[in-house]
């Protein structure tokens, strides 16, 4: 297939944008990779960018810089990801991240973000969990703030560079990049041969809905916690778009896959996250020994405390894996009744003491300020003197768009290569939390800032490949068929806007997320699955006949927005839900009392899913597969379920007797 002549301009002299969907750090990322590689793109965010859930992000970067002379490397950052992911993640795109996470760490301070620094000068590290090297790069406890604000302005820049034409000339009125920002991407176009064209999006603004050509689309969207209703996301964390992808026949994979973050506080719209950073500068958990204890807990002396992490895992203590650790808290909890006593409720709580009034003032001051603060204002105790009290929440879903790469000889990845970060429909990428690749069955703590910033390097120079070798540019493609598109978009809001059934959408949610997050969690029983996927079904049924809360046209409506979303949650609560019910072993975040054990025998593969559509009215349904297939330029490309362990040979997690000199979970 020849490829268009020009990159600059399409056959019919229009510029040959790109379009990126989200504004946290993957689509950040990919919009300067692809500026550099002189790629004009059409950034598209539901919120203003610096709304983006990256935003919410506490910890801190892992990059093994070994500046403390540990030992730490590059090799050891991969094998404990590996490990932490329980061997699900494809070996060589985590190979490629971690061996470019100290120069991710170096790039980012020479943008300005204000790291801490050690008394000498040099950035700091602290420890997360899954490793027992300080790795962890960090501004206060705000750092994914920080890593945002200092992407925004590198994006910013390009949005005042003019497009240059094939002679190195101006375009005039055409900047490198454009921010549509309040729009959300709400169906993909596709051609007859079902390459992506471009995206439909609305303008939450007014709520007009429009196609835009793009010679590729990146999805980098975010996850789906909001499927599990108040979880540590933003409530715009719906998967919203990843859903609308997967309905469109992307591939889906290893959506049971869902990780619940050890400490978190209640709060009566989202669960505020207090970060593993806490853990990571000696902040311990503990409950009462005795569970009829009733003191307040800094009344509570040492000896009748239970470190029960420290105490069953002694290598690794307060800072195991994150599955882990939140199974560990919800067993204190709910199957040993040891959570500790409510003054309030005069009951015991489901909830654990995380501590840190042994640490002192001003090192807690100095790295943990932001999530003390958090703490402090809602729930109105002063974390300086009073143990913290917290419980785990759903916090990152590991599964996502199944997206592909291309392995390079050295086990690494083959840098610009158009099938990275490639989904089954070609012309359409993902990457950042809305992808699937880089963290197995769990991830390990602090590497999402770093997946989602490496991905973006990735993508970027695969869509600027991609689009180099396409034969014909979306900017070319007849307006017939973005019309087409625009048009089934506007029928489904219209047919949104007159439902006025009974049923209230956002109850709606509130049962399918209860549903979801007691029983498609932490613990999943086959038989209680069996009744969330029933459960799943007769919600679905009844979302037809919701009455949408707001009528209003020509301004924002949210009322009618959330009817989308929740018919989009509901689409990948089914995706979880079954992939879960199907996954008959124990693996990372996903954990059935009945099959305690990991089973790479049967279980050591990706799941992928694609949607089938119901017909005649009835729910819709998932079809599972053992390969994708998909061609790209021209080029068809078969790949299995079988993941990639070429690098690191699976073997037994072993935290409980892994020791303090241990460079992975080897026992
Ligand atoms: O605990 C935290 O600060 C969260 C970090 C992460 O999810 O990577």
């Amino acid at each position: 297939m020849a490829a268009s002549k020009s990159l600059v301009r399409s056959e019919s002299g229009k510029v040959r944008r790109v379009i990126v969907v989200g504004g946290g750090l993957a689509g950040l990322m990919t919009v300067i990779k692809l500026c550099e590689a002189g790629v004009p793109v059409d950034l598209f965010s539901l919120v203003p960018v610096k709304r983006s859930h990256s935003v919410c992000a506490q910890g801190g970067i892992n990059a093994s810089v070994n500046t403390k002379g540990e030992g730490d490397s590059p090799q050891v950052h991969l094998e404990e990801t590996v490990y932490g992911g329980d061997f699900l993640a494809n070996q060589p795109p985590v190979k490629a991240m971690c061996d470019a996470a100290p120069s991710i760490v170096f790039m980012l301070d020479r943008m300005g973000v204000p790291f801490n620094r050690t008394p000498e000068g040099l950035l700091d590290f602290r420890r997360f969990g899954g490793t027992l090297f300080h790795r962890t790069a960090f501004a206060g406890a705000t750092t994914g703030q920080q890593l945002l604000y200092a992407l925004d302005e590198q994006v910013r820049r390009w949005e005042t560079v003019d497009v240059e034409d094939d002679r190195g000339e101006r375009v005039a009125g055409e900047k490198m990049v454009r921010k549509l920002e309040w729009w959300e991407m709400i169906g993909l176009v596709t051609d007859d041969e079902g390459v992506c064209r471009g995206i439909v999006a609305q303008d939450l603004k007014n709520m007009s809905i429009v196609a835009f050509p793009g010679d590729a689309v990146c999805l980098a969207t975010g996850g789906c916690g909001i499927v599990f209703g108040r979880s540590t996301n933003s409530v715009i964390n719906t998967g919203t778009a990843a859903s609308a992808a997967y309905q469109h026949g992307a591939c889906y994979a290893n959506g049971e896959f869902i990780q619940v973050h050890p400490t978190a506080i209640p709060g009566a719209d989202k669960l505020r996250l207090i970060s593993e950073s806490v853990r990571g500068e000696g902040g311990r958990v503990w409950v009462p020994r005795d569970p009829k204890e009733q003191r307040a807990g800094r009344e509570v002396p040492e000896s009748a405390r239970d470190y029960f992490l420290e105490e069953k895992y002694p290598g690794y203590g307060n800072l195991v894996p994150r599955d882990i650790a939140s199974r560990e808290l919800f067993k204190k909890c709910f199957h040993e009744h040891r959570g500790v006593y409510n003054r309030e409720s005069q009951r015991n709580e489901n909830e654990v003491y995380l501590d840190v009034t042994h640490l002192p003032r001003e090192i807690l001051q100095k790295k943990l300020a932001g999530v003390l603060e958090i703490y402090e204002k809602f729930v109105g105790e002063d974390p300086f003197v009073n143990p913290m009290r917290v419980f785990p929440a759903v916090h990152y879903s590991m599964g996502g768009l199944w997206v592909d790469f291309d392995r390079a000889a050295n086990g690494s990845l083959v840098m610009g290569s158009p099938r990275n970060q490639a989904t089954s429909i070609p012309g359409l990428y993902a990457c950042g939390e809305a992808d699937y690749q880089y963290h197995g069955a769990n991830r390990l703590g602090a590497n999402s800032l770093l997946s989602c910033l490496w991905a973006g390097m990735v993508t970027g120079p695969a869509i600027a490949a991609y689009r180099k070798n396409v034969a014909r540019s979306a900017w070319d493609m007849p307006s017939s068929l973005f019309e087409k598109a625009e048009k089934r978009e506007r029928k489904a809001f219209e047919a949104i806007l007159a439902l006025d059934g009974a049923e209230n959408p956002y109850a709606l949610h509130d049962e399918l997320a209860h549903t979801m997050l007691v029983d498609c969690t932490i613990e999943r029983d086959n038989a209680t699955l069996d009744k969330v996927l029933a459960k799943i079904e007769e919600i679905a049924e009844r979302s037809r006949r919701v009455g949408v809360t707001d009528t209003a046209v020509g301004k924002m409506n949210q009322g009618a927005q959330y009817v989308r979303h929740l018919r989009n949650m509901i689409v990948l609560a089914r995706v979880i839900a079954l992939g879960a019910r199907n996954r008959d072993e124990s693996r990372g975040a996903h954990f059935k009392p009945q099959f305690t054990q990991r089973d790479d025998a049967n279980w050591l593969r990706t799941t992928m899913a694609f949607h089938k559509a119901g017909a005649n009215g009835e729910n819709d349904a998932v079809r599972f597969v053992r390969a994708v297939d998909y061609t790209l330029l021209g080029q068809r490309v078969e790949v299995k379920d079988e993941v990639d362990t070429t690098l690191v040979r699976p073997r037994p997690r072993k935290y409980e007797t892994a020791g303090a000199a241990s460079t992975a979970a080897k026992g």
